[in-house]
């Protein structure tokens, strides 16, 4: 009788596989060693391991074992902006598979009026498709007793345990700051982590009236529309309200130099404030704006936008320095004909550009390429920084006996072009077209099966599973974050002189 176990994918869940010959790095060290695997997990890392009968070899011999990728800001089939982004939770999850990442986390944003469980909901049944693992922030787009009462409820029974915060597009989706102290209070009080897509979405309003006063209506517009002071004043707000309140707070796709020193400030100070940058913002800079291609300018629409050159210098410098602890890709495509919707008025273009499948091979080579990052700053920054802060470590975001086997084979010298003509992805343009890289994943295991191999990809539809992640100060592991909750608050510590 055979005891083989098959998962609702067809496959074998107890199939035996060693890695041999590889160099494994983590966040801490790099050191040969192989790696079995049992089933999903990993059950030994070590010198000289034997296969066991059965077993399937893998050699990775010159090459990197790493833990897969984790990019924790991306958007499958988001509606948004009158559209709907074009990669779905197929499709996105075969990108990130393709470049060596195996877990994405989405962001499920409700309708202004919304119920934050219906959409919760609606979500988890978008993302059954998925290939490889994933999770959901959940958005905060308005506030309620209601809303209140939900985010209790998402944070302690379905893993949910960080919500997002528009600071931007006004008469959508933003927030202003009555809500979000409101939802900064309750995330706090249950354990979870705050996130901000900082930008002073009045002032942007303004100023795109402003700039379309004056002519301008073409992709130009966008970035004149959102200067970097625009995203300092929100990085700055959110991180004195996140202090006040007592609660950690995470700013996604930190883009220029005063957002940063706003996150600098408050990491300064004592708070848990986390940063997040854009592999697109650290290679690209604004005079994409500037191409007389409308199509090529309308395909760089995304905000916040590309920055001037002195803002990416000030992205690497704040990613080796520890400002920024995360590079993640805000995976969100939109094709020609839907960028044309802004043809004659850049605030209808859909703002969003795509990189799932490209971030750590543009981020390996510019980084580790460049000798600006080891290859364990490199894992640190593209899987085991996001698994720390968003709490599925060590479960994911490491290789060690008893975490999942999500990993990545990786060829630092392997070398390729990129395009839209060999991508993944279902845009019909890569606003990484023609850069030359050097280092490549290989192979790519979800949970101990191979999805990619050899630039071939194998995505089984479906096998992706939803990761729970337990409120902070649920686990000892994640009792550093939850002291934030226990700091006295700004007004407990001030002295009252009657
Ligand atoms: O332009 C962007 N970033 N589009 C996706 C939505 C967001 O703001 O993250
Ligand atoms: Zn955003
Ligand atoms: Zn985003």
């Amino acid at each position: 009788m055979s005891d083989t176990k098959i998962d609702r994918t067809g496959k074998r869940l107890n199939e035996t596989t060693l890695i041999r010959g590889g160099t494994v790095v983590t966040a801490d060290n790099t050191v040969r060693a192989d790696v079995l695997i049992a089933g999903e997990k990993v059950i030994a890392v070590a010198e000289s391991l034997q296969a066991p009968v059965g077993a399937r070899t893998i050699d990775a011999g010159g090459a990197y074992v790493m833990p897969g990728g984790i990019d924790p800001h991306v958007h499958m089939e988001l509606p948004f902006m009158g559209t709907v982004s074009v990669d779905d939770f197929l499709s996105g999850t075969a990108c990130a598979a393709a470049g060596g990442t195996t877990m994405i986390i989405d962001f499920a944003i409700p309708a202004p009026g919304q119920s934050l469980l219906e959409t919760y909901a609606i979500w988890r049944e978008r993302a059954r498709k998925a290939t490889t693992d994933y999770s959901f922030h959940m958005a905060i787009t308005w506030w309620s007793p209601e809303v209140a009462e939900e985010m209790t409820i998402l944070a302690r029974e379905h893993g949910v345990n960080s919500f997002k915060h528009f600071m931007a597009y006004k008469n959508a989706i933003m927030v202003d700051d009555a809500t979000l102290i409101e939802s900064f209070t309750r995330a706090r009080d249950v354990g979870a982590i705050c996130m901000v897509h900082a930008e002073n979405g009045d002032l942007v309003f303004r100023m795109q009236q402003e700039i379309v006063a004056r002519g301008i209506v073409g992709p130009e517009g966008h970035p004149l529309s959102r200067p970097p002071e625009v995203e300092g004043e929100a990085a700055n707000r959110a991180c004195q309200i996140a202090g006040i309140v007592g609660v950690p707070l995470y700013i996604v796709h930190t883009s220029c130099r005063p957002a940063m020193e706003a996150i600098a400030r408050a990491k300064l100070a004592g708070q848990r404030v986390f940063g997040e940058s854009l592999v697109q913002h650290l290679v690209i800079d604004d005079s994409v704006y500037r191409d007389t291609d409308w199509r090529r300018a309308a395909h760089h629409v995304m905000s916040p936008p590309f920055r001037a050159p002195e803002h990416q210098t000030a992205l690497w410098g704040g990613l080796q320095g520890g400002t920024i602890e995360v590079i993640g890709t805000d995976h969100c495509t939109f094709r020609t004909d839907q960028k044309a919707m802004g043809a004659t008025d850049f605030r209808k273009i859909p703002n969003g550009t795509g990189g799932l499948e490209e971030r750590m091979s543009v981020l390996w080579h510019h980084g580790v390429g460049s000798g600006r990052l080891t290859p364990s700053e490199f894992v640190a920054a593209t899987s085991t920084n996001a698994a720390r802060i968003f709490n599925v470590h060590p479960k994911k975001g490491t290789i060690a006996v008893g975490s999942d086997a999500d990993i990545v084979v990786w060829d630092p010298d392997a070398t390729r072009t990129l395009s839209a003509r060999s991508h993944h992805s279902r845009n019909d343009f890569s606003i990484f077209e023609g850069m030359r890289v050097t280092g490549a994943a290989a192979i790519t295991l979800s949970r101990g099966t191979v999805l990619w191999e050899n630039g071939r990809l194998t995505p089984l539809e479906g096998h992706g599973c939803y990761v729970h992640r337990p409120c902070f100060g649920d686990t000892t592991r994640s009792q550093a974050i939850r002291n934030t909750f226990t700091m006295p608050t700004a007004v407990e510590r001030q002295e009252f002189v009657p």
